[in-house]
């Protein structure tokens, strides 16, 4: 195998993932972890699944010009992908890094919330869009990592729910950045402005930066009424 790894990365309930290289590149190895109270048929059919569409939407990211990482090697019947390795550390480590500008934090913010719009534009939706699944590099560029829940939508509702995930997640794990929120979704606006209405997809019409906005409302305000 070409993959040489150096350090775990990560050790999580699904996944184990090593940095390493990859014929001389830098890489990382994610290997799905067995899910021990599942049936073995299922959890592999399950995993095999997953692993598939999270590489089908990667290639057609990066093909749009998304930045997430490139796959270099697959093998879903192991459960083991080598992907491209992002520069930068998870952005949950960047917000709660007391020697980072005020500046800079609102930079990444705005940047984060560009790139989700980016990301939205092509009709996909993350689905798990934590502080943990978005790298940050030195210059304030985010990445988007993790797309094991990643879906092709038109529906509004599930755009609108991956921006409630990182409200939630902004408001309850990093309250020191106080309108952290508002940052990320007057860049999530401004990319739409830069780039105009985004256009139809094979699937149909994606809902517009403003139409998800509403519905990040709208969810808002079911959470809160219904706790
Ligand atoms: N392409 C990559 N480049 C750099 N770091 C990565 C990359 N992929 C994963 N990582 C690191 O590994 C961590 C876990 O990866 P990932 O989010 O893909 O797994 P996961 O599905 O969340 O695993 P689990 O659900 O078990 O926690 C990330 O938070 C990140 O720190
Ligand atoms: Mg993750």
């Amino acid at each position: 195998m070409a993959f040489v790894p150096t350090e775990r990365l990560h050790l999580g309930a699904e996944a184990e993932v090593w940095a390493g290289t990859w014929m001389g590149q830098d890489a990382v190895r994610k290997l799905r972890r067995p899910r021990k109270w599942r049936h073995p048929d299922l959890d592999h059919r399950l995993g095999h699944r997953r692993m598939m569409s999270e590489s089908r939407l990667l290639i057609r990211l990066k093909r749009c010009g998304v930045r997430v990482p490139a796959i270099l090697d697959l093998d879903p019947e192991n459960g083991r992908m080598i992907l491209e390795r992002m520069p930068g550390l998870p952005l949950i480590e960047v917000l709660r890094d007391p020697t980072q500008s005020t500046e800079f934090i609102s930079t990444v913010l705005h940047n984060t919330g560009a790139l989700i719009r980016r990301l939205h534009r092509e009709a996909i939706t993350h689905g798990d869009l934590s502080t943990n699944n978005i790298l940050v590099d030195e210059y304030g560029t985010a990445s988007l990592i993790d797309f094991g829940l990643a879906a092709v939508d038109y529906e509004v509702e599930r755009f609108g729910i991956d921006l409630h995930v990182i409200d939630e997640i902004l408001g309850a794990s990093h309250p020191e950045h106080e309108g952290a929120i508002d940052t990320l979704l007057d860049g999530y606006t401004a990319e739409e402005t830069l780039l105009g209405a985004p256009p139809e997809q094979s699937g149909g019409a994606v809902p517009t930066a403003g139409e998800v906005l509403k519905r990040l409302d709208d969810v808002r305000s079911r959470v809160r009424y219904h706790g």
